[in-house]
């Protein structure tokens, strides 16, 4: 017996650090173990796999072989040797350098999807790079922390690349969050649902027929970080579990299965002004949702599920795997006396609410199925096609008409949103709430959505996070036109600052660096001098950076 465990135990380990092929598992052997003798074996299912940190320097995509299935080895397209990858932290106001390394085989490109990056940074599928080859990744985070991940963007690809594994996290930390008092080190917990179909072999498999494309490849396995049937040990506090939906198009609308209430406290932008109770969130493909659940109503030795509960709304092939089925995602065991003392913060990060009156424009968005393709307004993908363009700064109604059947999670690149209404409901759930950037848009369902795009210029993708609907073609091109260029002209310790003076609506702001993350209005007002809007300053506290802003 003990024999047993072991030899599947060692066999685990060594399918995980090799790709070697089974016939030289008999070395397996002689590789020390790293798992705790301690059997774990009692329990049905895996121990809940949580990505390491990644440490700095370069991102490699590479087919790998994987344990996910204790004795199977199971192929993948791994980064850095894992799936999911490795997860990426980085501090609110610091860079973020990373070397991508294609070593898949075929065309890639890497998204930040939540992350607010320079247009040829950003991974727009025109960004690509062939088979072995490398790129550089540069860019400062300036957004408010939150939970925000990557995945391949690849033309065509995504679907298929991020089905094989090609995502992880991407966590913008902020040490002001510290104050909060939420949960931290083994209490904050990243969760990546992903839903599969799995051989008998154990192997993943994606081979969508015509009707999947149509509704998005759904799986009837689930893997929690890459963990089949998980569970993990939890003490009777506290806990912040980052939730996100990397599945290709299935929703979940997550709950504990004794139906306990839990508080929302974050959306895809970061925190919300307060934790909100709820007993059910949806969260779609793309989204991510940060919540607090407390185990100390449990009893020690309790079991309870993190599941997913069956909603109306459809999709999915007849006799396939099916949109809104109940599936287990996570079980908890309540096995040990609080360690941490945290408690439900009753505020948390005020937020700045975009108002309608603010709104320079509406812009629609016809969401529809025609002949066996998802278009928005009548049209699929163009890479060459620029799309509609969006004035920098200006704050926009975003109008998404659903006519179609199915659901479509609309996501745009360098922007976070705020959801105003649904035609659904006369109030928006709690997961409508705070900054979000992907926004579920149910089938005959009306969604509109406040945005404004003041971070980078340039070339952008817009479009729905089915990942099989993006790829046939449900996602458009949008260009986010400059602000005027800003002259600058020091003189001793005055500066003068001039732009055209066709141009209206136009502030400036300043900061203390380059990348600065606070940016204040300057005192006083412009004047047109020569043809241009003039504002003479003196420096007195020292050197500053100077950009425009819409007033
Ligand atoms: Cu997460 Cu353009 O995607
Ligand atoms: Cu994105
Ligand atoms: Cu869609």
């Amino acid at each position: 017996m003990k024999n047993t465990s072991m030899s599947n135990l060692s066999r685990r380990c060594f399918l995980s650090r090799s790709t070697l092929a089974a016939s030289a598992i008999v070395t397996g052997a002689a590789f020390r173990l790293v798992v705790p003798a301690r059997a774990q074996s009692a329990r049905p299912g895996n121990p809940l796999r949580l990505p390491p940190d990644w440490t700095g320097g370069s991102l490699t995509v590479a087919r790998a072989n994987l344990a996910i299935w204790p004795g199977y080895s199971t192929a993948v397209s791994a980064i850095n040797g894992g799936v999911p990858g490795p997860t990426i932290r980085v501090r609110r106001g610091q860079e973020f350098t990373a070397r991508v390394q294609n070593s898949l085989g075929e065309p890639l490109v890497l998204h930040w999807h939540g992350v607010l990056a320079p247009e040829r940074m950003d991974g727009h599928p025109r960004d690509q790079v062939a088979a072995g080859q490398s790129y550089q990744v540069r860019f400062p985070v300036r957004q408010r922390a939150s939970t925000c991940w990557y995945h391949a963007h690849t033309d065509q690809l995504t679907a298929e690349q991020a089905y094989a594994g090609v995502a992880g996290f991407f966590i913008i930390e902020d040490p002001a969050e510290a104050a909060f008092g939420l949960p931290s080190g083994n209490h904050d917990v990243s969760l990546v649902f992903t839903d599969k179909r799995v051989s008998a072999a154990r192997q993943l498999v994606y081979a969508p027929s015509m009707m999947d494309v149509m509704s998005g490849y759904l799986g009837d396995v689930m893997l929690v970080n890459g963990t089949p049937d998980a569970w993990l040990s939890v003490d009777r506090g506290l806990y912040r579990f980052r939730l996100l939906n990397g599945s290709n198009a299935r929703i979940y609308k997550v709950a504990l299965s004794d139906g306990r209430p839990f508080h929302l406290i974050g959306t895809d932008g970061g925190l919300l002004p307060a934790p909100m109770a709820v007993t059910s969130v949806m969260l779609a493909p793309g989204q991510r949702l940060e919540v607090l659940v407390d185990f100390s109503p449990y009893a020690a030795g309790a079991s309870v599920v993190l599941k997913s509960l069956t909603f109306a709304g459809g999709g999915g092939m007849m006799g396939g795997p099916q949109q809104g089925t109940e599936m287990d995602l996570l079980r908890f065991y309540v096995d040990n006396t609080a360690t941490g003392n945290a408690t439900v913060p009753a505020a948390l990060q005020p937020l700045t609410p975009l108002t309608s009156a603010q709104a320079k424009r509406t812009r629609v968005f016809t969401l529809a199925m025609s002949g066996m393709v998802h278009t928005i307004n009548g049209q699929v993908f163009n890479m060459q096609r620029t799309d509609f363009t969006v004035p920098f700064g200006d704050v926009e109604i975003w109008e998404y008409r659903n006519t179609s059947t199915e659901p479509h999670p609309m996501h745009a690149h360098a922007a976070l949103c705020q959801v105003l209404s649904r035609s659904s409901s006369a109030s928006l759930p709690p997961e409508d709430t705070g900054w979000k950037d992907t926004v579920l848009v149910n089938p005959g369902e009306t969604v509109r959505m406040l945005t404004r795009f003041d971070t980078h210029p340039g070339l952008f993708v817009h479009h729905c996070h089915n990942l099989e609907h993006e790829d046939s073609g449900m996602m458009q091109n949008f260009e986010v036109l400059p602000p005027p260029a800003l002259a600058i002209r020091r003189d001793g310790a005055g500066v003068s600052l001039s732009w055209p003076g066709s141009e209206q609506g136009w502030s400036l702001e300043s900061s203390a660096e380059p990348n600065g993350v606070v940016w204040e209005p300057v005192a006083g007002s412009p004047a047109v001098v020569g043809g241009r809007w003039t504002v003479n300053l003196t420096e007195l506290t020292g050197r500053r950076f100077y950009r425009l802003a819409k007033s």
